[in-house]
C-alpha cells in the first residue's frame, strides 16, 4: 500500500476541473530538491510562516520525501516554479475503539496562494485526495484543521475535541497519589528513538490517536530547525521503577518580569502509563520560580482537576474540535472498531460525494460488528460527516440530532457508538 499511495496517478476529475481554469494539478517529484523546495516554500507561505532557511528545507525534505505531495501550478505566470496550491497525504495508522490501528488517509498542508483563493483549488485538491484514497480502498480520511468551517462540505465531521489548560501553580498543590519512578533531563538527540517508542505506545493506547511520522514525533521531542525558541527547550523523561521509559515532557520556559513567576509552555506531555502521567504532572506543578503552566491539545478527559488541591486553580481555557474524520467505506470502517454494547441498528448514510452513501444493517455481538447493505427502514439517517463525528466513540449523536444533522433514534446510535473513554488526538498533523 505504501508504494501504491505514492505512485497512484493524479486524479483526472480534479486535473480536468483545474485545467479548465488554466491550472495544472501535478504530483511533485520529491527527489527533485529544487521542485520540492518550491513546494515547501509555498506551503510555509500558505500558513503565514517566514521564508524557510536552506537548513530547514534540507531537514523537511528528509522527513517528508515519502509523503504523496501534490501541487497546483499556474503556468501562465512567467517563470513560475512555485505552486499556487499544496497538499500532501500518507496512510497513517489511526487507533479506533478496541485498539486496532486502521490505515487512514491523512491529509495535510492544504494551502492555496492568496493570489488564487476561492477559485476552487482547495475543492480540486480535496476531491483528488478523497477519490485517490477511495480508489485504493482506504476506508477513512482524516485531518486536523486551521479553521473549522472548511471541511464539513467534503464529508468530514469533528471526531475528537481537545482541551487547553492554564494552571496557577502558586495556587494549587499536588493532591494526587504518591508518584514513582525516575525523572531526568535529557536531550532530543539522545532520546529520539526512545521518545518515538514512547509516542508509539501513547498513540496505540487511545482511540483517535495516530501513529506519528518521524517528522511529527521529532517535532514534539525537541525543536526542529528554524524554531526561534530552540535554545529554551527542555526535555524531561520519565522511567518506571524498573527502568522502562514510559513518558516525557518537552517545554519552554517563557521570560517573565517577575523572576518568581515564569510561565511554562508545554510542547508535549507523553504518558504511556498512569504512573508516568501523574509523575510528569507533579513535576510541572511543583516547578520553582514558575507561576503558570500552559498546555493544550489534551483530551477532554484530562484528569487534572482531581490531581490538584484547588480545582479552580486549574482552568480549562478552551475546548475545540481537533481530529476530523471522513468515512469512505462504511462496512470496512464500522467493522474495524469494537463496541461496548451489543445491539442492532440500521443506519442510512447520505454522501454528496457518493463514496459512503447507502443503508446499512449493523449487528454487534461480543463487541464486534457485522455490517451489510439492507433495504430495511433505518433507525437513524445521517450525513457521512455526522457518522465521522460519532465513529471514534464521541457521544455526539444527541447534539447532532438537536442540530438537525441526524434524524431518528439518536440515543440508540449513541448507545452503540459511544465509548466510556472519549477519543483523543494529542498532536497536530
Ligand atoms: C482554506 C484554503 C485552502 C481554501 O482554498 P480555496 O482554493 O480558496 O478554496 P475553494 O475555492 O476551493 O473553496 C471551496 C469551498 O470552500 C469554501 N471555503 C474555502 N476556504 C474557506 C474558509 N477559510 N472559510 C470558509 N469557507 C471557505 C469556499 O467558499 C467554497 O465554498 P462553496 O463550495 O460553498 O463555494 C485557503 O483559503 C488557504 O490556503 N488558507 C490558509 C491556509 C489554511 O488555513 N489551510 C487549511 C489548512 S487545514
Amino acid at each position: 500500500m505504501t508504494e501504491t499511495y505514492l505512485t497512484q496517478p493524479i486524479d483526472e476529475q480534479s486535473a480536468r476541473a483545474l485545467a479548465e481554469g488554466g491550472l495544472r494539478l501535478s504530483l511533485v517529484d520529491t527527489s527533485d530538491d529544487a521542485a520540492f523546495d518550491e513546494w515547501l516554500r509555498a506551503d510555509h507561505r500558505g500558513f503565514l510562516g517566514g521564508r524557510p532557511s536552506d537548513e530547514t528545507l534540507r531537514e523537511t525534505r528528509d522527513y517528508q520525501r515519502d509523503l504523496r505531495t501534490t501541487g497546483v501550478y499556474d503556468d501562465s505566470i512567467p517563470a513560475a516554479a512555485s505552486p499556487v496550491g499544496t497538499a500532501n497525504s500518507w496512510i497513517a495508522p489511526l487507533t479506533v475503539p478496541g485498539g486496532a490501528a486502521v490505515g487512514s488517509w491523512a491529509i495535510s498542508n492544504v494551502t492555496v496562494a492568496p493570489t488564487h483563493r476561492r477559485r476552487g483549488i482547495a475543492r480540486a485538491l480535496l476531491g483528488a485526495e478523497l477519490r485517490t484514497a477511495h480508489a485504493l480502498g482506504v476506508p477513512i480520511a482524516i485531518l486536523t484543521v486551521s479553521e473549522s468551517v472548511i471541511y464539513g462540505r467534503w464529508g468530514f465531521g469533528p471526531a475528537t475535541f481537545a482541551s487547553e489548560w492554564r494552571v496557577d501553580t502558586k495556587r494549587v498543590r499536588w493532591a494526587g497519589p504518591a508518584t514513582t519512578g525516575t525523572l531526568s533531563f535529557t536531550e532530543p538527540e539522545a532520546y529520539r528513538e526512545t521518545g518515538r517508542a514512547v509516542l508509539h505506545a501513547v498513540m496505540a493506547s487511545r482511540a483517535g490517536e495516530i501513529e506519528q511520522t518521524p517528522y511529527h514525533a521529532d517535532r514534539v521531542i525537541g525543536p526542529l530547525k528554524g524554531n526561534s525558541l530552540a535554545d529554551k527547550y527542555r526535555l524531561v523523561r520519565y522511567d518506571s521503577p524498573t527502568g522502562e521509559p514510559e513518558g516525557f515532557v518537552s517545554y519552554v520556559v517563557k521570560d517573565a518580569d517577575d523572576f518568581v513567576r515564569h510561565t511554562v509552555d508545554v510542547t508535549y506531555l507523553a504518558a504511556a502509563t498512569d504512573e508516568a502521567l501523574t509523575a510528569l504532572w507533579r513535576y510541572l506543578l511543583e516547578l520553582d520560580l514558575v507561576a503558570e503552566v500552559h498546555i493544550d491539545t489534551r483530551g477532554v478527559d484530562e484528569p487534572l482537576h482531581h490531581l490538584v488541591s484547588d480545582v479552580r486553580g486549574a482552568r480549562v481555557v478552551g475546548v475545540q474540535d481537533h481530529l476530523w474524520v471522513r468515512i469512505l467505506d462504511v462496512p470496512a470502517a464500522l467493522g474495524a472498531r469494537r463496541y461496548e454494547q451489543d445491539g442492532e441498528l440500521t443506519i442510512e448514510v447520505t454522501d454528496d460525494m457518493g463514496f459512503a452513501g447507502g443503508r446499512y444493517r449493523m449487528r454487534v455481538s461480543g463487541g464486534e460488528a457485522t455490517v451489510e447493505s439492507t433495504t430495511a427502514s433505518p433507525d437513524v439517517t445521517l450525513p457521512v460527516a455526522s457518522l465521522g463525528s460519532v465513529y471514534l466513540g464521541h457521544d455526539a449523536a444527541r447534539h447532532l440530532a438537536l442540530a438537525g444533522k441526524l434524524t431518528g433514534d439518536a440515543d440508540a446510535l449513541d448507545r452503540v457508538f459511544r465509548t466510556a473513554v472519549p477519543p483523543r488526538l494529542s498532536t497536530w498533523f
